[in-house]
């Protein structure tokens, strides 16, 4: 199809945004067992905790117990949320393949989810970026906010322009373009995305879309038609971001890939493994599966058997 990519490229980030929200404690072995049937789904790069406050987002604190037991595939890149120097070092602890920082396009939202200014979160990510380039580990970047501030409003996309290049310029080799609470429509996609194209290259743009008004995929698909390739989503659609309020899932990892299959954009995943991994994790939560691609096969399947 004319100007979509023939290839892309999923980072998972059920694990760790979709689990920092939920309600139901999960244990670390059904979260290992939830990663490992990620891994065999064949998804290659799994974002798989945080080392934040416990206090703040208690759902990540058993992080280094997950890193620490899980089998690896050597495929896989197993990533980690990492906010300062501490988050760094516990994750180093435990080998994480990657890092992620995360930065804000809005002040009133950096405040809110890293206790600190725009400024100073971009200084406190500074020595990540000195140990990461020492210790041969690359370091994706977040920006938060980029289409809508839950205590803002409005974010123009200069401002994440500016805050994605920072991140860019600091070393990051990837930017990620969250939609924190869902609030985007595709034109304003594609309004923001070219202004941050004018700073950092798009084949290191990631897009990050929450689910919260049912705009993901429509706004994937204008994100797509701009050539970005590389799609964050969470199994399930599971989550949100603890400090957005009514901040619903990412976008659903079966309804991406069901999409993606249906445009014939190659990704390296089993749809059927994929499925399987979904329904896992929603029945560890009590919770029926909030991906409708994910729903309609259940009911295909509960009316076949
Ligand atoms: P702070 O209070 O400014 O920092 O928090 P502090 O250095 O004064 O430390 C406060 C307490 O946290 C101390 O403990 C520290 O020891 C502890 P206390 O003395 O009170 O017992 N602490 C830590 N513990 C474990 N690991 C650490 C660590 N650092 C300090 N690394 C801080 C600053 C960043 C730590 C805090 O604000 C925090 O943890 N925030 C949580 C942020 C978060 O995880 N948000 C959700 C993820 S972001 C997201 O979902 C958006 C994204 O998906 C993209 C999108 O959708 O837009 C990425
Ligand atoms: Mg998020």
């Amino acid at each position: 199809m004319h100007n979509l990519p023939s290839s892309v490229k999923i980072v998972e980030v059920g694990p760790r945004d979709g689990l920092q929200n939920e309600t139901t404690p999960v244990s670390a072995a059904d979260k290992v067992a939830l990663i490992e049937m990620l891994s065999d789904a064949g998804l290659t790069y799994i974002e798989s905790g945080s080392f934040v406050s416990p206090k703040w987002v208690p759902q990540m604190a058993t992080s280094a117990e997950i890193f620490s037991t899980l089998h690896r595939d050597k495929n896989v890149t197993y990533a980690a949320l990492t906010p300062n120097m501490r988050g760094f070092e516990a994750a180093m602890s435990v080998n994480a393949d990657e890092v992620a920082i995360f930065g804000a396009a809005s002040e009133s939202f950096s405040q809110k989810n890293i206790n600190c200014s725009i400024e100073e979160s971009l200084e406190r990510f500074i020595p990540i970026m000195q140990a990461a380039k020492s210790a041969n580990i690359k370091v994706r970047g977040y920006v938060s906010c980029v289409l809508g501030c839950p205590y803002e409003g409005n974010i123009a996309p200069d401002q994440v322009a500016k805050v994605a290049e920072k991140l860019f310029i600091m070393g990051c080799y990837e930017v990620s373009l969250g939609d924190t609470i869902g609030v985007g429509t595709p034109a304003k996609v594609q309004n923001m995305i070219k202004a941050v194209a004018t700073r950092v290259p798009i084949d290191k743009l990631a897009v990050h879309f929450h689910d919260t008004y049912g705009q993901a995929l429509t706004n994937i698909y204008a994100a797509l038609q701009m050539g970005v390739k590389v799609i964050d989503s969470a199994i399930a659609g599971l989550g949100g971001c603890p400090y957005a309020k009514g901040a619903s899932g990412n976008v659903a990892t079966e309804d991406v890939v069901y999409m993606l299959n249906g445009l014939d954009i190659k990704t390296s995943v089993d749809f059927e493994k994929l499925l399987k991994a979904g329904w896992y994790i929603s029945e560890k939560l009590s919770k029926t599966p909030i991906s409708k691609v994910s729903t309609a096969y259940l009911a295909q399947q509960t009316h076949i058997t």
